[in-house]
């Protein structure tokens, strides 16, 4: 049975790419707490205790060794992103993107005034050789990807995909940014490591992250790999001037790493994505068949869906939430048109309960559309 909607605040907002409050340890923060050391200017690179903690979780995660040395800390990917893209590109370079792609990124290169070009992808993540076609033809300064669980569409690269990239970005000497926040939100197999663990001589700046694994509020996150690229990041002037960043965040999340509850947490935290998954995947496939093709990531955040008859799911945005239902349109994450048959729905922020209502009022929105 639908419910019927009467006020605003009973959207369920399937285009918001965060967590549930539900799922906020906020518990693992009762017990810990900060010293003196944590309250001076820190290491440039991040405090090198935390680094060493983390890079040893890390091993464990990818299973590739990962070196503290390798390691430089973030206040999160967005804020490792604007580092890379301000030390490493000017107003009116060029930078590679495979299309569709995480829309913010997309409004931050614009910003900067990056000329942005956007590289095919198909069931394996980027296309290896539309990539050095186009860093042959446009000599860009940077390059960025979302290898694993991609935000918007859920696909992997293979290791093959990996190696190929790595191979490609080592011969031709341009930066690589692959963006890892979803790398480990798994919910069947390990996926293959970040492309930084292949080559450590290769030009590959992984930014990784704990708002999806542990919370966003925290601000925290890394980047691993880029030899001499991520040593110029840190002898930069913010970090000589201001030090390391997150001295205070990397010293309450140590403990919680080197104690285990991070990987606790995050055992469960992949168990209840699953479940929100196959109910989010499952509604749709039963009941929305015919007129949405949907994939199956086999982590992540996301479902990427596009119409079946070809239509543009913007259209439908609008009916969509006056029945109480919201999702993200397939334009905002590229310039192809043919963006505009897709949607992308997020399942981590709703229990199954809400994602079961909100099926019910995409299939109400879709009927109300189709009469
Ligand atoms: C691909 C991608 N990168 C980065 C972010 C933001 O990460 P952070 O909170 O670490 O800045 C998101 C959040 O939705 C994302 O999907």
């Amino acid at each position: 049975m639908s419910t019927p909607v009467n006020k605003v605040d009973d959207l369920i907002n399937l285009g918001i790419g965060q967590p549930g409050p539900e799922l906020l340890p906020a518990g693992l923060f009762h017990s810990v707490s900060v010293n003196a050391s944590h309250l001076g200017y820190g290491d440039a690179a991040g405090d090198e205790g935390f680094r060493e903690t983390l890079a040893s979780w890390l091993s464990v995660e990818y299973g590739q060794t990962v070196l503290a040395d390798q390691l430089m800390v973030t206040c999160g990917s967005s804020n490792g992103l604007d580092m890379i893209c301000n030390q490493f590109a000017r107003p009116g370079d060029t930078l590679l993107v495979e299309e569709p792609t995480y829309f913010i990124a997309l409004k931050r290169f614009a910003d900067q005034g990056l000329n942005v070009v956007a590289i095919p992808m198909d069931q394996e993540g980027v296309q290896p050789g539309a990539l050095e076609e186009a860093i042959v033809q446009h000599n860009p300064a940077l390059i960025y990807t979302i290898p694993t669980f991609q935000n918007p569409t859920g696909i992997s690269q293979s290791s093959l995909r990996r190696q190929a990239l790595v191979e490609l970005v080592k011969r031709y000497q341009c930066p690589l940014i692959t963006d890892d926040v979803y790398q480990c939100l798994y919910f069947e197999q390990r996926p293959a490591p970040p492309l930084a663990c292949y080559d450590p001589e290769a030009p590959v700046l992984s930014i990784g992250s704990f708002s999806k694994i542990l919370a966003p509020g925290l601000r925290l996150g890394w980047i691993q790999g880029g030899g001499a690229l991520r040593l110029r990041l840190i002898d930069s002037p913010l970090l000589n001037s201001g030090g390391g960043l997150a001295p205070v965040t990397s010293a309450l999340v140590e403990p919680i790493i080197s104690g285990g509850q991070l990987s606790e947490h995050l055992f469960q935290l992949r168990q209840t994505l699953q479940v929100r998954r196959d109910c989010l995947h499952h509604c749709i496939e039963t009941r929305l068949a015919d007129r949405l093709q949907v994939n199956k990531p086999q982590g992540g955040y996301f479902l990427w869906a596009s119409r079946t008859d070809g239509g543009k799911a913007i259209d439908g945005l609008a009916a969509a939430k006056k029945a109480g239902v919201a999702f993200l349109g397939g334009t905002l994450f590229g310039s192809s048109p043919q963006l505009a048959t897709s949607i992308r729905l997020c399942f981590a922020r709703y229990g199954v309960c809400d994602l079961e209502r909100g099926c019910d009022r995409l299939v109400r929105a879709l009927d109300q559309e189709s009469r």
